[in-house]
């Protein structure tokens, strides 16, 4: 691949105490792509986009995004510099409503640009916008994981890391909202995904990052995934510790 990546980690280290959740991770997100972070359950997915973003300072290693160092700046450098999170879980705002939870979105970045990100994002998900007064928790799961991504948006970001997109979703709201991802990434937008239903991301990624307790298993294309049996084997012998 040609020029710098927009993202790149290098050796990062994630630990709880003294569990260690993330060990010597390298990983690099070109601008224009969809890269697949994926290993079973406790493989050390969510912890490593939680060390990339600040969330968790990282024990050791480097984050660099867009050529700025982010490994010891905190999360609200990395979404200063165009690093948007969905969280596993979502962590929308229950009581507040839908336009609220967006606004919440902007705090930080670009919050003359409001107006126009609410009406980028309603454009994307016209359910967002017939229901912009309604209670976010009174939403359905596809709406509100609609509204997850709708608020990462307002941060006009240039990478979105999404940590299990369908998460309590059926297949059907899944494969939508998976098609307005592809979607936002024709326009521009880089994306790291994780995904519990692995065929489909591998659908939708250009490279797949595999994890397994803690580590980098291997990475390559979904199409050497598939043929090599990696995932398969990350998913088998890969699991929580
Ligand atoms: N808040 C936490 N405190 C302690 N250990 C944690 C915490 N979150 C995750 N872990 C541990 O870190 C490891 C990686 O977890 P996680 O990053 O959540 O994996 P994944 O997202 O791939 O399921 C697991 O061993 C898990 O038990
Ligand atoms: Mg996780």
């Amino acid at each position: 691949m040609i020029g710098a990546p927009l993202l790149e980690v290098k050796g990062l280290e994630v630990a709880y105490g003294h569990v260690s959740a993330v060990r010597g991770l390298t990983l690099e997100v070109h601008d224009g792509e969809i890269v697949a972070l994926l290993g079973s359950n406790g493989a050390g997915k969510t912890s490593s986009l939680r060390g990339i973003t600040g969330l968790i300072p990282p024990r050791a290693g480097r984050v660099t995004f867009a050529g700025r160092r982010l490994e010891t700046a905190g999360p609200g450098t990395a979404v200063a510099e165009g690093m948007a999170h969905v969280p596993e879980g979502r962590r929308i705002f229950r009581d507040l409503s839908v336009a609220d939870n967006l606004a919440l979105g902007a705090w930080g970045r670009g919050r003359s640009e409001e107006p126009q990100r609410t009406q980028m994002v309603f454009d994307m998900f016209p359910r967002l916008a017939e229901r912009r007064r309604q209670r976010a928790g009174s939403l359905s799961g596809g709406e509100q994981q609609m509204l997850a991504v709708g608020r990462a948006l307002m941060s006009g970001p240039r990478l979105l890391l999404i940590d299990e997109l369908s998460l309590g979703l059926s297949p059907l709201v899944t494969d939508e909202l998976l098609a307005d991802l592809v979607k936002l990434n024709r326009e521009g937008l880089a994306i790291v995904l994780i995904e519990q239903f692995v065929h489909r991301a591998l659908d939708v990624a250009s490279r797949v990052y595999l994890l397994a307790k803690g580590q980098l298993a291997w990475v390559g294309t979904p199409a050497e995934a598939v043929r090599t049996g990696a995932v398969e084997a990350a998913y088998l012998h890969g699991g929580s510790r």
